[in-house]
C-alpha cells in the first residue's frame, strides 16, 4: 500500500509517498481501506517539526480519516467488514491516515451517517470532535448563553458555530469580511470582520454584558483579549497550539476558567455528531478536495488565507 511519510522535518516537500506492508489489526482494532482523509493545520505543523520531541522520524502524517472496515480482529463486536466508518486516531500516534489503510482503534470510531460521502466525514471527523469536546465537554456551553467563536470559517470554527446554535446558545463569531455571508448562513447571530478597524468596538458591543464562552482557535493573545468580552466567571476554551507568553490580570477579577485543550479523540465525539448530522443541523463544508498523490500541493495549499471549511485528500 501507499502512505505518505517524513523522513526530515521541513517544507511541504519532505511529505514523500512510500510503499508499505498492509498492516494488520490487533486485539480491539480495525484495519480501514481508506476512501478520504483530511489535511490539518497539526500536520503541516509537524512536517514543520514544531513538535520534534514528540514526533520521531520517519512519521506517518494524518490523524483523521474515512472508509470501509476492511477486516477486524475477532474482539471487535460493534462493527463488521464492509462497514463505512470515520475516526480521529490517538494525536502524535504516527499511525498515519494519509494512507491507502491504516489501523484503527474499534473504539474510536463511528458509522458514517447515510447522508454524508466520506470526504465530507472525514472533513467532520477531526475539527467536530475537537469543536464538540472544546464547546459542550470543556467549556460546558449551555442553552441561552452566548459563546464568541473566534476563526468561524475555518475546520473548527464553522463546525462549531452548528453546534453551539444546535444547542440554543447565541453566537458571535469572526472571519474575514469576505467569509462574514457564510458564517451567517451556518447560523451566527452576530458575525464580525476581524479586520476591520473597528474590530475590537463592534466586538464590544456584540458582546454586551458579556459572552459565557469564549472558543480560541486563533492563539496569539487571543485569552488575555478575552477579558475584553467575557462574563463574570466566564470560560475561555483554547485549542491553539502556539501561544505567546499572555499577561492575564484582567481576566482574574472576572474569576475566568481557562480550559487547554489537546484534543481527546473518541466515538462519542463523533456519534453526537452524527445526531446533529441526521437532524440536519450539521453541514460539512469541504474547501478544496486533492487526490491522495497531490499532497505537497495540498500542504501548500494549506497556507492560503480566506479558505473556508476542510481541505481533503481523496484516496483510492
Ligand atoms: N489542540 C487541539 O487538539 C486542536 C484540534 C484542532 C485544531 N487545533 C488548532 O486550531 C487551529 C485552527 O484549526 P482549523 O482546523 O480550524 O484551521 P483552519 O481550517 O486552517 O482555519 C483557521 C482559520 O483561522 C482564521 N483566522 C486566522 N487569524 C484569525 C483571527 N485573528 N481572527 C479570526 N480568524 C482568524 C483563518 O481565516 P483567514 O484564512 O481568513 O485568515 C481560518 O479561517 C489550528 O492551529 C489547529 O492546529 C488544535
Amino acid at each position: 500500500m501507499k502512505k505518505v511519510q517524513i523522513n526530515k522535518f521541513g517544507s511541504a516537500h519532505v511529505a514523500e509517498m512510500i510503499n508499505a506492508p498492509i498492516p494488520v489489526p490487533k486485539a480491539g482494532q480495525l484495519l480501514v481501506k481508506l476512501k478520504a482523509c483530511s489535511v490539518n493545520p497539526v500536520d503541516a505543523q509537524i512536517r514543520q517539526g514544531h513538535y520534534r520531541d514528540f514526533t520521531p522520524l520517519p512519521f506517518n502524517l494524518g490523524f483523521d480519516g474515512a472508509g470501509i472496515v476492511e477486516a477486524a480482529a475477532d474482539d471487535v463486536v460493534n462493527f463488521r467488514v464492509g462497514d463505512s466508518v470515520y475516526f480521529v486516531s490517538s494525536i502524535l500516534n504516527g499511525e498515519g491516515t494519509y494512507a491507502q489503510y491504516c489501523i484503527v482503534d474499534a473504539e474510536l470510531a463511528a458509522l458514517i451517517p447515510d447522508t454524508l460521502d466520506f470526504n465530507q466525514a472525514a472533513a467532520l471527523s477531526l475539527v467536530g470532535s475537537a469543536a464538540w469536546e472544546s464547546l459542550i465537554d470543556r467549556g460546558r456551553l449551555q442553552a441561552g448563553e452566548t459563546v464568541l467563536i473566534h476563526a468561524g470559517a475555518g475546520g473548527v470554527g464553522h463546525i462549531a458555530i452548528q453546534i453551539a446554535k444546535a444547542i440554543g446558545a447565541k453566537v458571535i463569531a469572526t472571519a474575514k469580511q469576505d467569509n462574514l455571508e457564510c458564517l451567517k448562513s451556518l447560523g451566527a447571530d452576530i458575525a464580525l470582520d476581524y479586520q476591520d478597524e473597528n474590530f475590537n468596538r463592534q466586538l464590544s458591543m456584540a458582546a454586551g454584558t458579556g459572552v459565557e464562552l469564549v472558543l480560541d482557535t486563533v492563539a496569539g493573545n487571543t485569552i488575555a483579549d478575552s477579558a475584553q468580552v467575557l462574563a463574570e466567571r466566564g470560560r475561555i476554551v483554547s485549542l491553539a497550539d502556539y501561544c505567546p507568553a499572555q499577561n492575564l490580570l484582567a481576566l482574574w477579577p472576572k474569576n475566568a476558567e481557562i480550559h487547554l485543550v489537546f484534543m481527546t479523540p473518541s466515538s462519542k465525539w463523533l456519534n453526537n455528531l452524527n445526531k446533529l448530522v441526521d437532524q440536519g443541523k450539521m453541514r460539512v463544508i469541504i474547501d478544496k478536495i486533492f487526490p491522495f498523490e497531490k499532497v505537497v500541493e495540498a500542504h501548500e495549499y494549506l497556507q492560503h488565507n480566506g479558505r473556508v471549511g476542510k481541505i481533503i485528500l481523496a484516496i483510492s
